[in-house]
C-alpha cells in the first residue's frame, strides 16, 4: 500500500521490528503524558489563512547558521539507528544529503563521525554526551571537527536517563553485533545486558552528572564549532544560554522521554521565542509529524524543526528511501500548508497565521 504521510512508517516499523527495539524507539518516559502531548499541542493551534496571495511561486529556504538548506525540516539526533535497518546512520546521512537539509548524528550512534562524513558531502551536525571522562569528550569532539561537522548540538536534558518502562520491562540492551562507533576505540563501545535498562545503566556510569553551566563555557575552550543547547524548555534558561554564548537553542523534551508532565515543545516555545528576543536562532523538536506542524513552529518563532521518530520508522520500514520519503512529504506538505497559507517564503509566516487556546479570546464583533 502507498505511503501518504510520515505516521504511517510507524504502523510498519512496528509489524518489522524486533518489540524490544520497537519499543527502545517509541517509548516516552513513565506515564507518556508528555508523548501524547506533544502530538495534541500541536491539534490545538489553528490557521488563520489569508487569501488572494499570489502564491504561485514558494521559496522554503532557509539559513541555519550560515548553511543554506532546502526546507527548515532537519533530523534529530536519535541513537542506535542500524537497529532499524543495517545501514542505519549511513542511510540517513545520504538521505538528508539528498533532500538537501541537516542531519545531526548522536554521540550513541552504530555509525561514526568518520564514517558518516565518509557518505559523502551534506551538512552535519554532532550531538554531544558529555561523559565523566572529559578526555573522551575532547577527543570525540576533535573528530567531529575533523570530519567536517559543522556545529555541536549539546544535549543538556539527561544527566540521567529518564524511567522507559518498556526497556526496563524488555530489559533493552544495543544487540551484541552492534557497538556504540564512537566510542568503539575507547572501549565503552559496548552495552551490558542488567537487569534494569541496559542503556540507563551505561548511562549512569558514563554520563556526567554533574554537567552545568560553566561546562558550555568550557566546551567553546576545546571547540571552534558554534553550540546549539539541546533541551530548554523556559525563557530562564534561554537566557542563560545566551549568556554562555550558545549559538542558538533547540526546544526539546528529548522527544518526551526524559521528564515526563514538560508541556509538549509547541506550547513551551513562544516563551523561550520572546526570551530570546531574536538573539539567537531558536529550534524546535518533538511530535512533529505534519508539514502543518513545521508551519506552526515557525508561526510561533522556531528558524526550523528536527524530526526524531519518523526517520527510525522510516529506516526500519525501506532504509535510506523511507527518510528520503519522509522528508519529501514533510517538504510537500508544509510547501501546501504555506500556500493555503498565504506565505510565499519562510519570512511571510507570522503569527497572525495561527490561533493557539493560551491567545486572549478575539473580540467579536456584534452586528
Ligand atoms: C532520541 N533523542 C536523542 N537525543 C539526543 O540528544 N541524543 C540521542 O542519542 C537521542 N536518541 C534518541 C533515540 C530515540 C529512539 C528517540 C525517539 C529520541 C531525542 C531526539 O533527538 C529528539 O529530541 C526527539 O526524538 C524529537 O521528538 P520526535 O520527533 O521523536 O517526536
Amino acid at each position: 500500500m502507498e505511503i501518504t504521510n510520515v505516521m504511517e512508517y510507524e504502523t510498519i516499523a512496528k509489524q518489522k521490528l524486533p518489540k524490544m527495539i520497537y519499543d527502545y524507539y517509541a517509548s516516552g518516559a513513565e506515564d507518556q503524558w508528555t508523548l501524547k502531548e506533544n502530538r495534541n499541542a500541536f491539534s490545538r493551534i489553528l490557521f488563520r489563512p489569508r487569501i488572494l496571495i499570489d502564491v504561485s511561486k514558494i521559496d522554503m529556504t532557509t539559513t541555519v547558521l550560515g548553511f543554506k538548506i532546502s526546507m527548515p525540516i532537519m533530523i534529530a539526533p536519535t541513537a542506535m539507528q542500524k537497529m532499524a535497518h543495517p545501514e542505519g546512520e549511513f542511510a540517513t546521512a545520504r538521505a538528508a544529503a539528498a533532500a538537501g537539509t541537516i542531519m545531526t548524528l548522536s554521540s550513541w550512534a552504530t555509525s561514526s563521525v568518520e564514517e558518516i562524513a565518509s557518505t559523502g558531502p551534506g551538512i552535519r551536525f554532532f550531538q554531544l554526551y558529555v561523559y565523566k571522562d572529559r578526555n573522551v569528550v575532547s577527543q570525540l569532539v576533535r573528530r567531529a571537527e575533523r570530519a567536517g561537522f559543522k556545529a555541536i548540538a549539546l544535549t543538556v536534558d539527561t544527566p540521567r536517563l529518564g524511567r522507559r518502562e518498556a526497556d526496563i520491562k524488555n530489559r533493552f540492551a544495543l544487540p551484541s553485533y552492534l557497538t556504540l562507533k564512537n566510542f568503539e576505540g575507547l572501549d565503552l563501545g559496548k552495552m551490558d545486558k542488567t537487569d534494569d535498562s541496559g542503556l540507563a545503566s551505561y548511562a549512569a556510569g558514563q554520563v556526567d552528572r554533574s554537567l552545568n553551566w560553566k561546562d558550555v563555557k568550557w566546551l567553546q575552550t576545546i571547540t571552534s564549532l558554534p553550540i546549539l543547547v539541546k533541551g530548554v524548555i523556559t525563557g530562564e534558561d534561554a537566557i542563560l544560554a545566551i549568556q554562555h554564548g550558545a549559538a542558538g537553542i533547540i526546544v526539546s523534551n528529548h522527544g518526551a522521554r526524559q521528564l515526563d508532565y514538560v508541556p509538549a515543545t509547541i506550547t513551551a516555545l513562544e516563551e523561550v521565542v520572546k526570551a530570546v528576543q531574536g538573539r539567537i536562532p531558536v529550534f524546535l523538536d518533538g511530535g512533529v509529524r505534519r508539514g502543518t506542524d513545521v508551519f506552526k513552529a515557525l508561526a510561533l518563532g522556531a528558524s526550523g524543526v528536527f524530526i526524531g521518530r519518523p526517520v527510525v520508522f522510516a529506516l526500519a520500514a525501506d532504509g535510506e528511501a523511507g527518510v528520503w520519503k519522509v522528508l519529501q512529504m514533510l517538504h510537500d506538505e508544509f510547501e501546501l500548508t504555506m500556500a493555503l497559507s498565504g506565505c510565499r517564503s519562510l519570512k511571510e509566516i507570522t503569527r497572525n497565521h495561527i490561533m493557539t487556546d493560551w491567545d486572549a479570546p478575539r473580540a467579536v464583533s456584534r452586528l
